[in-house]
Formats: C-alpha cells, structure tokens, sequence
C-alpha cells in the first residue's frame, strides 16, 4: 500500500464554507485518496478556505501563509480557495508566490482539476455548480449540512457576498432530497440547509428548472422518513411571507429557531443599505413569529457604525433589540469592503464612536440573554445529543437551539430525549434526562 496522501484545511468564516470544505475533502479522498491530517507539519496538501466578509481576516490571510510555510513539509502544495480567493484571484499569488493555486468559492467542485496545475486561478462568479453531484464527507454523523441554493441575489451595499459568490442559483429539489436521504441513512436526524438567501428558493435555477419556492422545498423535505429535524440559514426577513411563517410554525419537523438578520433598526440606514424592509416591516415579521410560535426563539445579525449612522439611527437599533429580544445576537462593526457601494459613501462613522455603539448594544443584549436564560430553570427542552464531553458529560441541542449538558454516555449519543433543566448560564444549560 502506498502511504496515504494528507490532507490539512482551516476553515474560516460562516456555515456555507464548512460546507464548501466538506465538499473538497470528499471530491479529495475520493477521486485522490487524501485523508484528513490535523497535523499542519505531516500535509501534503494545505487548504485554507477563506471569508472576506469583513477586514480583518484577509489580513491574516498573508501572515498565515508565511506561517505555513515555515512549518509545512518543502514539497506540500498550499492551496487558497473560498471568497478571498474569489475577490483577490491571481492577486494572491503575485503577493504569495508560494501559494500553488487559487479557488474560488463558486468552483469547488473543480477542487481536484487545480490540485495539479501550478499556480492554477479558477475564480469565476458565473460558474454554475448547482446539479453537481458531490462526493460524501461529513464532519458529524448526527447532523447534515446540505446547499440549497449557491450565491445571492441581494446588492445590500455593505456586502462582498454578491462579488465572491455570483448570482444566486437554487439546487434541484430531488438533488436535495436525494442527499438528505443519504445523510438520514447514515445516522443523521437533523438536517441544516443552507444558503447565503434560503427563503429565496427557488427563483432561479441553472439548467434545471421546476416551480417551487422555499416553503414547498420545507414541505417535501419534511416527508423525509427517519428525518426529526430542520434548520435552516440564513433566511432573509424581506422574504418572510405568511405562507413561510405558518409552515415555519405548524411543521412540527422544522425547529423552532429562526435567524431574522436586522442589520439596523433605522429605516433610513435600512435603504441606505438596500435591504428592501423597514423597521415597521421588520417588527411586523418578529411580531408574526411571536404569534404563531410563541416558543420560537429568535436571533440576528447587526452592524453598527454603518456610514452615515447617526445617534439617532443607533438609537433606533436600540429600540429594535429591547422589543423583539433576541435570544442570539451576532454584532459587527462596519468594515469598508472593496467591490461594495457602501465602502465609497461619504460619512464614515469613527471608529470609536462605533466601538462604544457596539459595546453599549452587546451589553444591553447580555442583560436581555440573562433574562431569557434565568427563565430556562425548571423547563423540558428535547434535545438531540450529539458530542461527548469530557467528566462523563455529553452536550446537544435543544429544539429551539440551545446548547444542553446533561451526565450522561455514548448510550445518549444521536437520541433525542426530554431533559429537564436544572442550571442555566449565559451560554448554555445543564439538565438531567426525564
Ligand atoms: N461589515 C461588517 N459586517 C458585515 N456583515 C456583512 N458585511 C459586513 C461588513 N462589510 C455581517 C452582516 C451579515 C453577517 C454575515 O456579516 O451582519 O449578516
Ligand atoms: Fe464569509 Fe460571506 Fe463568504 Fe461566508 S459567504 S465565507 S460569510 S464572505
């Protein structure tokens, strides 16, 4: 037997990328034979898949290179795939030389062309991978990740995603539920489908066309035997109709936690951003939700410090997070990104200003996450365990995506069961089975 080519990959960046990086590992064991290395020093191949969402981890993109480089075997290849590699392209390799090839986060599917050509640069926004079948790779049995749609349609004036990613294209339905089958045949009760726009779906395909939209796609997947669970992200709140909110709420397959992404609570920021709702819209989405599915639990994704974003303007953002509570909150500074609208509009915000904003919201949201956390105490959560801990400790999810500990052994692992919740903190529960 020959010795096993190695493979290492840092994944950076959102759900979508752990995705992608799931994909390339199976297009790599399966077509060349790699197996998975976490030991940087014994790879042959060096994968770094890139976010470019916000500054900060482009830069670090170069040092690590340099880093790798010292560390890594002389004849290991290092490949630079995902959206800095979209958004730099050949750029990459006129700054690092040493990197073998460039990958684009729309040509994963090409992974295992590139691998062999010197400094290869296959980036193209347009390239369309959407009946692609690839291989099976999942980094946890329990849980299916599965692409519902590539790309995004949406031109928020903030946002590289459209730059890195192209325009959106939805995935066959059947290819869908071919895959969620697969994955539900091999242990896996949860599924998340995943897109940068999920409810979306079904707008546009490539070659493929049928008639659906994203609550038909929740319909049929939900007819999946041996399927428990659904997740889905991230949705878009100028997308969610009635008709998607009954279904989120009736379809006791679909779990009761729903990303609503605000952005800012000021509707003038909101156009300035273009995302198609304002504040009145938004509160009226969450207010839905709230009536229909009272147990739902809600989170969002904001930005402070967007240009132009007055004491007012935050102020209003403020008031958004004080009425909906959101459960989880992903805050970000603004950070100016090159192909975007937003990074050429006068009145940037200082730096400071939006430091403080952000800690000030942060903070008042820590207070709310208390509230709502304190209030677990007492409460039966299903939760579906997936990862052993150590001290005879083993951690799952509850329906509406909380994290729970319960004592308990690998017996527990890949069932759902009712667990009483008997200490709660910031971030996570503690229970016994009931
Ligand atoms: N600056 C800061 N945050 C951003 N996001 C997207 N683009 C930017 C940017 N230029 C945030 C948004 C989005 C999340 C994934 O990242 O809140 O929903
Ligand atoms: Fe980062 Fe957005 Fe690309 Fe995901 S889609 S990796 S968040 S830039």
């Amino acid at each position: 037997m020959p010795e096993p080519k190695r493979l290492f990959i840092e994944t950076l960046g959102c759900a979508m990328n752990v995705r992608d990086s799931e994909h390339m590992i199976a297009e790599l064991n399966q077509k060349e034979h790699y197996i998975l290395t976490q030991d940087l020093s014994q790879a042959d191949l060096i994968l770094i898949n890139t976010c470019s969402v916000r500054e900060k981890p482009v830069a670090k993109l170069f040092s690590e290179i340099g880093v790798f480089n010292k560390k890594k075997k002389p004849s290991a290849k290092i490949g630079v795939c995902g959206c800095t590699a979209s958004h730099l392209g050949e750029e990459i390799i006129r700054r690092a030389p040493s990197v073998d090839f460039v990958l684009g986060a729309r040509n994963v599917s090409k992974i295992t062309e590139v691998i062999g050509v010197k400094h290869a640069v296959e980036v193209e926004t347009d390239y369309d991978e959407s009946t692609y079948a690839f291989g099976e790779y999942r980094s946890s049995p329990f849980k299916a990740m599965v692409n519902i749609s590539i790309g995004c349609d949406k031109g928020c004036t903030f946002c590289i995603v459209p730059a890195t990613r192209g325009e959106e294209i939805s995935i066959p339905s059947d290819l869908i539920v071919q895959e969620i089958t697969k994955a539900v045949g091999t242990g896996a009760k949860e599924v998340m489908l995943l897109g940068q726009n999920v409810n979306n779906y079904g707008r546009r395909f490539g070659a493929h066309n049928e008639e659906i939209n994203f609550t038909g796609l929740l319909q049929k997947v939900s007819k999946i035997e041996g399927l428990e669970r659904i997740r889905f992200t991230s949705p878009h709140p100028l997308h969610m109709d009635d008709a998607f909110l009954e279904e989120f709420a009736a379809n006791p397959k679909i779990c009761k936690q729903i990303h609503v992404p605000l952005q800012s609570g000021s509707t003038p920021l909101l156009k300035a951003m273009k995302r198609g709702y304002t504040q009145e819209n938004f509160l009226n989405r969450c207010a839905k939700i709230r009536a229909l599915c009272p147990e739902a639990t809600i989170s969002t994704d904001i930005i402070v410090g967007f240009p132009g974003e007055s004491d007012a303007d935050f102020e209003e953002t403020m008031k958004v997070l004080e009425q909906v509570r959101f459960e989880q909150l992903f805050s970000f500074k603004y950070s100016p990104r090159p192909l975007t609208e937003a990074a050429h509009y006068e009145a940037q915000v200082d730096p400071e200003i939006a430091s403080a904003r952000l800690s000030r919201l942060q903070a008042h949201h820590t207070e709310i996450l208390d509230e709502i956390m304190g209030a677990q105490l007492g409460k039966i959560h299903a939760v579906y365990f997936d990862e052993l801990k150590p001290h005879g400790r083993i951690a799952g999810r509850s329906d509406d995506g909380k994290l729970v500990f319960v004592e308990g052994s690998e017996a527990l692992l890949g069932e759902i069961v009712d667990v009483r919740i008997t200490k709660s903190s910031r971030g996570a529960l503690d229970g016994e089975v009931i």
